[in-house]
Parts: C-alpha cells; structure tokens; sequence
C-alpha cells in the first residue's frame, strides 16, 4: 500500500487533500544516524505499516523488535498510531530503538509455567540424587505433602490452561533475555519449595488438619477468584482487538473486588500463595510469596497509574493490589 500509489499527474490531484503522501526519515535514537529514508508514504500508513517497511530496509530489526518514538527518549509509539494523526510536518522524523531479539508471549508463558510443574514433580516423586539412595521413588507419609503437590500442580496447569486458552494479550512478544531470567526465577524457587516440601525430614503444619483445611479452603477460593478475574479481563477485549478498558465487577461475586483494587487477579494470586505457605507451613513458601507479591504490587502500581492516565472517569475508590492500603 504504502509508496506504491503511482505518482498523479498534478492536474489531476483531488482539491481536498493537500499533501498526498508524507515522507519519513528514521534515525537512531542513540547515535542520530540515518537508517532509511521513505518516501511517498500516505497519510492513513499506521506505525505498524512504517515498521514493515524499516524492515524491508533492514531485515535483522523485524517489526516486532522494534520501538519508534517521536522523541530519542520518549514513549514508543503504537502500532495502530497512523501517521497524519501524529504531531509530525509532511517530513517525519521517528527515532529508532532495537528491543533485542523476541520470542511470542504464548511461548513464554508455557516455559515458565512448565518448568515449576515438572521441577517440583521430581521431588514429589523424589528420582535418585535428590534425597540418597534409600528415599528413591519413595513417598512421604504425611498427607498434607500429598495436598500441596496436588495444589501446586493444580495452580501451573491452571496458569498453562488460561495461557492458551483464557488470555487475550496485546503484544505477541517479549525480549528473549527476559525469559532466561524469569524461568531462573519460577524454576529456582519450585526447587527449592519442593525440596523442602517433600524432603523425607519434613515436618506438617504445627496445628495440624485445621491449619491444612483452612488454608486449603483460602488456596481454592483465590484460586477461583484469580481465574474469574482472569475470565472477565477476556471479556473485556474482543478477539483479535488490543482494546484496554475499565474493567468492572461482573455478575460474579468474585470479580466484586475491582470495585476496590485495580489488579484483584494480583490479590487474588498472593492470597493462594499466602493459603500454600500455610498449609505447608515452609520458610521458601513464604519467601517465593513475599517475592511475588513484592513484584506484583509494583506491576499493579504501574498499571493502576496506567488506568489513571488513560481514563478520566477511573473510579477513585480502587488501590492497585491491597484495598485502601497498597
Ligand atoms: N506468582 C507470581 O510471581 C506471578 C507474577 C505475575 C503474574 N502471575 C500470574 O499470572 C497472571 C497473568 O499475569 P499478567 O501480569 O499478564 O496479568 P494482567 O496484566 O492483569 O493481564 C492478564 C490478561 O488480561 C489482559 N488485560 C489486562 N487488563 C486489561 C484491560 N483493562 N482490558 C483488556 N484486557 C486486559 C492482559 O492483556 P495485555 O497483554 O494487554 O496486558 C492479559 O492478557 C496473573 O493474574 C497472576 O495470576 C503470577
């Protein structure tokens, strides 16, 4: 589409529009060389148009690795951004910033999800060299190491299911590097959980079959909490769509706390952690939980800023994780 109009004689050029096409040169941010100059790029072009076409100029920065910005140390822009909507002269000038190599969100998502799974598995089962000899494929006589593999296995097929089928995510891809951190991340502390957890000195929960059952019944209900929440995000966006809006409760009682929090899928997440730190009553637990929570408040700050900048009618009642607190 773009740059391939044949040029129209002048005579013929409709009265109403008085710039036909637009030209736009693309520098890089850091050092402000030139990379590619385009000419003859209509107006309608969106961002994601002028990045198909960087890309012909430079196969290695294929669309999704790149950012365009008006400004060297601005916001990227979108990619449905369209062109003659941009505060920009007939000659545009965007700046250029490489993300690095990118691997779909989807994929990501599924190795980070089925590594713990698998991970804490091995212990469950407790394969050779994890706890000598004697203890190989044996397995623990407490029932409450029996629960918690069934919870923690429940949880990251749950995560692998609404991966694949519940979310509806608004950019396909991530930076590679980042995987390698977050799978160190989600691995490194199913390993260490599952080694206590199922060690065969293990020790269940001081109170007993009372702690297991309430923190069992707190595990399930922020189980279901998160995934409704997760469902009605889903409903907010038709498919194929990026549309990003306010989310309100729904029918269901779970989702009840947006009217309170921005990211309750957040609060609903911590909660099942704190019910499994409970029921296996296990410092690494507590940490993993304390860590995730930590990350997620500062996520939900940002989004909850987010949703502030970007809706003039955003209900003030909500925090962004912790109702009036956090
Ligand atoms: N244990 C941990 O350490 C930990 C850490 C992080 C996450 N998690 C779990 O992973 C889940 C997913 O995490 P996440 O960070 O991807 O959650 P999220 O940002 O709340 O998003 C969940 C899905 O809803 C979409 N969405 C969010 N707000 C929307 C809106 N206003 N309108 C339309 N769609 C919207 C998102 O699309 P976009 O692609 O546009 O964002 C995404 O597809 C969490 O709920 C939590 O259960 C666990």
């Amino acid at each position: 589409v773009l740059g391939l109009w044949p040029p129209v004689a002048p005579s013929r050029r409709p009265k109403r529009s008085a710039v036909l096409f637009f030209e736009v040169e693309i520098l890089d941010a850091r050092t402000r060389d030139k990379l590619c100059f385009l000419d003859k790029v209509e107006p309608q072009a969106t961002v994601a148009d002028i990045k198909n076409l960087f890309s012909k100029a430079h196969p290695q920065w294929y669309p999704a690795r790149q950012s365009l910005r008006l400004d060297p140390k601005g916001r990227s822009l979108k990619d449905e951004d369209v062109l003659q909507s941009l505060p920009v002269g007939t000659t545009a000038t965007l700046y250029f910033r490489d993300l690095g190599a990118q691997i779909s969100w989807v994929t990501v998502f599924l190795t980070e999800y089925a590594g713990p799974l698998l991970i804490y598995l091995l212990f469950y089962f407790r394969v050779p060299f994890l706890y000598g000899p004697r203890y190989d494929f044996t397995a623990s006589r407490h029932r409450v190491v029996h629960l918690a593999c069934c919870c923690h296995s429940f949880h990251y097929v749950k995560r692998l299911l609404e991966t694949l089928f519940v979310h509806r995510f608004s950019h396909g891809t991530m930076p590679l590097r980042n995987i390698f951190k977050n799978c160190t991340y989600y691995w490194g502390f199913a390993a260490w959980m599952a080694y206590y957890i199922n060690h065969p000195l293990y020790t269940p929960p001081a109170y007993g079959d009372e702690q297991v059952k309430l923190a069992l019944a707190v595990f399930l209900f922020c189980q279901l909490g998160n995934f409704s929440i997760h469902v009605a995000l889903r409903n907010l966006r038709p498919a194929g769509s990026k549309t990003r809006k306010i989310p309100y409760p729904t029918r269901n009682p779970f989702t009840w706390l947006f009217l309170l929090v921005s990211c309750p899928n957040y609060t609903y997440e911590v909660g099942s952690w704190i019910g499994f730190t409970i029921m296996t009553q296990c410092l690494p637990v507590a940490l993993f939980s304390l860590v995730g929570f930590v990350q997620m408040a500062i996520w939900a700050q940002g989004k909850h800023r987010s949703y502030l900048r970007e809706f003039r009618d955003y209900p003030p009642l909500r925090s962004p994780i912790i109702p009036f607190l956090l």
